[in-house]
Parts: structure tokens; sequence; C-alpha cells
């Protein structure tokens, strides 16, 4: 599956950390710069993680007239929507917050989409849409039960998709990615307030962090810690263009998982990273956090069939990336 090579590509959120792994992904694969259009309020997103030529907007999809002016002057073929509010525990203080962002920021985009005749968008959509399933592997059939007001937008967002494809004929495919994690193209996990494992991980193996706190240790899982599915960053990247190109001749509502299919637990993690850092760990028990599932792993039967995609990094390799960004980042070497 192959993007047309002068198509016109928008990545709204394309300064941020999956955003802009993702520009650099359609450049590698022979998108010109100057065909992509980076529209990003760099509340959360880092304008230096851009390459070199990509067109930059700093506007804001809470602004209609930001995100029509950006159609008005770039005929568009395609969209990767990745700009959302992205952190679970906030969503859980300020659910206005991310209502209004990630569902009102979105309608702003889809309207401004419509105007302009571009009928095709790839979603940054999430696993906490399923809220708290079993520890099976999660197929994209299972009834989705959000547990937060974060994971109650992305499936209220993937609905309005839904509607916009039946009424404007505006073609999706929403991918629910699992544990996204790793570095590559100088880009790595830098958010603020930090909340991921493995970047908290690598700041206390880095001494930046004085102890990490294991939230629940009596889940009924092999260790008693939570089991999550991590997938690589760039692996996640190269799944937008398959998806990209899947819609370019086809007029589709589609909803597909992103994870690599195998769970690892909080304490496993902590092992690895120990193993690989030389760095003690001081681990300290929590309680366990209101919401929070016990496994969380992908099925990713759909991406193979449907978009010709499968994971190609382990989690070694999310590992070993993650370290040598943070080292840099923390302006030492391993
Ligand atoms: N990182 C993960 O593990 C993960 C997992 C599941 C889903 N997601 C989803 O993937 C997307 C990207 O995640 P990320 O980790 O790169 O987050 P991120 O915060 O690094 O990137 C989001 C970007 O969107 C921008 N943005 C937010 N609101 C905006 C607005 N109103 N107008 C313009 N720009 C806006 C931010 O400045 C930021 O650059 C998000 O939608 C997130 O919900 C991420």
């Amino acid at each position: 599956m192959r993007l047309g090579s002068n198509e016109k590509f928008l990545v709204t959120g394309g300064a941020g950390y999956v955003g802009a792994h993702t520009v650099h992904c359609l450049i590698a694969h022979g998108v010109s710069p100057q065909n992509i259009i980076v529209f990003d309020n760099l509340v959360h997103g880092h304008k230096e993680f851009l390459p070199d030529g990509v067109v930059f907007y700093q506007g804001d999809l809470l602004c209609k007239e930001d995100i029509r002016r950006v159609f008005l002057s770039h005929p568009i073929d395609a969209v990767f929507h990745f700009a959302a509010y992205a952190f679970v525990g906030e969503s859980m203080a300020c659910p206005g917050k991310y209502f209004e962002n990630n569902l009102l920021g979105g309608i702003h985009l889809l309207e401004a989409m419509v105007q302009s005749g571009c009928r095709r968008i790839v979603f940054s959509s999430s696993c906490a849409v399923y809220g708290v399933p079993g520890d099976v592997a999660i197929s994209e059939e299972i009834h989705p039960a959000p547990v937060s007001p974060y994971g109650e937008s992305k499936l209220m967002f993937e609905r309005i998709l839904a509607w916009y494809h039946r009424i404007h004929k505006v073609s999706s495919i929403s991918l629910r990615y699992f544990n996204a994690a790793g570095a590559g193209y100088g880009i790595g996990e830098r958010h603020t307030p930090e909340t991921h494992l493995i970047p908290l991980l690598m700041q206390a193996a880095l001494g930046q962090r004085e102890a990490f706190s294991i939230h629940g240790t009596d889940y009924n899982t092999r260790d008693g810690t939570c089991v999550r599915d991590f997938i690589h960053v760039g692996d996640l990247a190269a799944a937008h263009l398959n998806a990209c190109a899947y819609l370019s001749d086809k007029q589709v509502c589609e909803i597909i998982n992103l994870g690599s299919g195998e769970g690892q637990s909080v304490l496993q993690v902590i092992h690895l990273i120990q193993a690989l850092t030389g760095s003690r760990i001081a681990a300290r028990m929590a309680e366990r956090r209101p919401g929070d599932a016990p496994v969380l792993i992908a099925g990713n039967q759909k991406a193979a069939h449907m978009i010709g995609w499968k994971p190609r990094r382990s989690l070694g390799d999310i590992l070993e990336s993650a370290w040598i960004w943070h080292t840099q980042e923390a302006g030492c070497h391993a």
C-alpha cells in the first residue's frame, strides 16, 4: 500500500510525540516535506521535533478560523488527527477540559474538512475506550466501556466519525493504540507532567527521580502488578501510513487496534530496565489507582488483515531506544 507522491497531508498535533514520528515516517517513505502541513498549538508539542521543510501552523483546533484557514490555503488530501489532551488522571479531575478539546476541536476539524471536500482521516484513538476488560487479548469487537473522561472522549469521537461517514461520506480509520513507547528520529517521550511508565522508570534509572511508585501489587496477574502492551512509536507511525493508503480508494469507517499482542507486567519492565541500564530503581508499593485495568493486551489480527500491519520492534528495541534518548535528553552519555 502506497501514498500518492503528490498528495498533501495535514497532521494535527504533529509536534507531539506520536504525531512528529509520523511526520518523519511520511518523509522517510517519500513524501515531500512541503506536502506535509503540521497544525499544533504547542500546548504539549515541541516544534524542534519537526523536520526542516514541513509547513507549520501554530493554531488551536478550538478556534474554527485557525483550522479553516489551513484548508483554504492548502488542498489537503488526507488528515492524520493526533491533536488531543491525553492524560487519563487529569481527565478525572477536569472532564470538561477533555470533552471540549477532544470533541469540539475534532468537530471543527471535521467541518473544515467537509467544507473543503477532504474526506479521508486517520484518528488517534486509544485502548482507554475498553475500560477494564477481562484478561484476554482485546479484539475490536469487545463492547467499549471507558472508565475515564479521556477514554470516553475518544469513544465519542469515534462515534462522531461514524456519523460523518454516514452523512458526509468522510472515510476514517480510528486506530486504538495501546501503550506507545520508545524513541526514534531524535524524538522521545517528553510529557509535562510525566505520567507514562517507561519515561518515569528511565528518569528513575538516571537518578532524576528518587523512587518509582507501583500502583497495585495485588492484581490477579503473574506477579500482582498490572500488565500492559507496549508498542514502539515507530511501528505506530508506520501503521498510520498503511491506514491512510487503505483509505485512498475505500469508503469505510473502521476501527483497528494497534498493539504488540503481548503483555508485560510493571515489575517485568522494571527488571528489564535495571538490566539494561545497570541502575537500581527504588520501587515503592502504592495503592491501586481507580480505573486501572489489571491487564490490557491488544488483539492485533485486524491490523494485519486489513492494513497489512505488524509490529516490527520488540520491547527490547523500545527500551534501548528510549534509554538512548533519555540519556541524551539528560545531557549525559550511556
Ligand atoms: N502516547 C500514547 O501512549 C497514546 C496512547 C493512546 C492514544 N494516544 C493518542 O495519540 C495522540 C497523540 O498522543 P501523544 O502521546 O503524541 O500526545 P502529545 O501530547 O505528545 O501530542 C498531542 C499534540 O496535540 C497538540 N494539541 C492538543 N490540543 C490541541 C488543539 N486544541 N489544537 C492544536 N493542537 C493541539 C499538543 O500541543 C501536542 O503537540 C493523542 O490523541 C492521544 O490521545 C496516545
